[in-house]
């Protein structure tokens, strides 16, 4: 079995590496990362000289490229994580955001039909459905929930995936998609809301907070994701959309609040500033289809696993320094 794995530096894709790597020793993976200022190497430094990994550095919007590694590698299957992911990052530069989540996504498609590749896999996300109120807090978001995407960012998420669908239909192209809600976990950029906790106070840097707060995400612990997509890319059904996603749901302050008080940081530390521009105020996925259907499970628990991911960027400091250099 051969997999691309694109965007396989950054957060998600070099945790999807790591496990995939370690389960399935016969596979052989392919990374195909630009490197933008999300990837780092030395998110793949674990197993980069396993024989059954190889990693090519370009740009998944690059036709030629693309084709010249599909004719030269007949993958079965592609996962595409590569992406633009910030969403602060788009609101100040939409178009980069268009090309590589939607464009990106249409050449690796064309390329999967060209070259018969079995399954393709696109990495979504909850963003697509736009948010849930504050004050209904038994609303969810089902598979299929109404999009509503609310920045660029999610916009170009729910395109890519309303053209995966229209390439099912029209083409036949076997695809399938999984939305998850927020990831945290080792690997992850400090741009984002845990991370950057983190690395401001190991740094002893205020930390940032939006507007008061209040907002709420739904975690999941990104290995809990990645069991998703093992499951989906193995058992999942031509055409079908699966919601992924943690149950826990916890405001941004809280979240802070609980990095803070692991590392005995005062609450004074916090710095707030301007809320982001169209803010999601809450978001909460129903994950019945994918545990009926796939027998997917949550395994981890979020305090054990926050703290574990702390000890991480602690232990990591390599990881920092090379992120912080750009
Ligand atoms: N982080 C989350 O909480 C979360 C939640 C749900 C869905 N997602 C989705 O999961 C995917 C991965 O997210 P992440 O958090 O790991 O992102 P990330 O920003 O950490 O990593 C993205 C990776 O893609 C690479 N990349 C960017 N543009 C590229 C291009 N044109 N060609 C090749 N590589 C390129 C980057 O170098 C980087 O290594 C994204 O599609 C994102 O939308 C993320």
């Amino acid at each position: 079995m051969k997999i691309l794995v694109t965007g396989g530096c950054g957060f998600i894709g070099s945790n999807f590496l790591e496990y995939m790597i370690k389960k399935y020793p016969d596979y052989q993976f392919v990374c195909l990362d630009s490197l933008t200022y999300a990837g780092n190497t030395y998110n793949i430094s674990e197993f980069k000289d396993n024989p059954n990994f190889t990693f090519i550095k370009g740009d998944i919007t690059d036709k030629n490229l693309v084709e010249e590694i599909f004719s030269k590698y007949h993958f079965n299957i592609v996962v595409n994580f590569a992406a633009e992911s910030h969403v602060d990052n788009s609101i100040s530069n939409p178009s980069l955001f268009l090309k590589t989540n939607i464009i990106g996504t249409q050449v690796l498609m064309d390329a999967c039909l060209k070259y018969k590749v079995e399954r393709f896999h696109q990495i979504s996300t909850d963003e697509v459905y736009g948010d849930l109120p504050l004050d209904a807090p038994d609303l969810q978001f089902y598979e299929d929930s109404m999009l509503k995407p609310s920045n660029p960012y999610s916009v170009s998420k729910a395109s890519a995936d309303l053209l995966v669908l229209a390439y099912v239909r029209t083409y036949n192209l076997n695809a399938t998609i999984s939305r998850c809600s927020n990831n945290y976990g080792p690997h992850q950029y400090i741009e984002k809301l845990i991370p950057m906790t983190i690395s401001r106070s190991l740094s002893q840097q205020k930390v940032i907070v939006h507007g008061d707060g209040s907002s709420i995400r739904d975690w999941i612990y990104v290995i809990d994701h990645v069991k998703a997509i093992d499951l989906i890319i193995h058992k999942g059904k031509k055409g079908q959309i699966y919601n992924v996603g943690g149950h826990i749901q916890k405001t941004n302050l809280e979240v802070v609040h609980q990095v803070l008080d692991y590392l005995n940081i005062s609450k004074d530390n916090i710095l707030n500033v301007e809320d982001r521009k169209g803010q999601d105020r809450r978001y909460d996925m129903n994950t019945s289809k994918i545990e009926a259907e796939l027998g997917w499970r949550l395994s981890f628990n979020f305090d054990e696993e926050l703290k574990n991911t702390i000890e991480w960027y602690k232990n990591n400091p390599e990881f920092l320094k090379k992120k912080k250099s750009g």
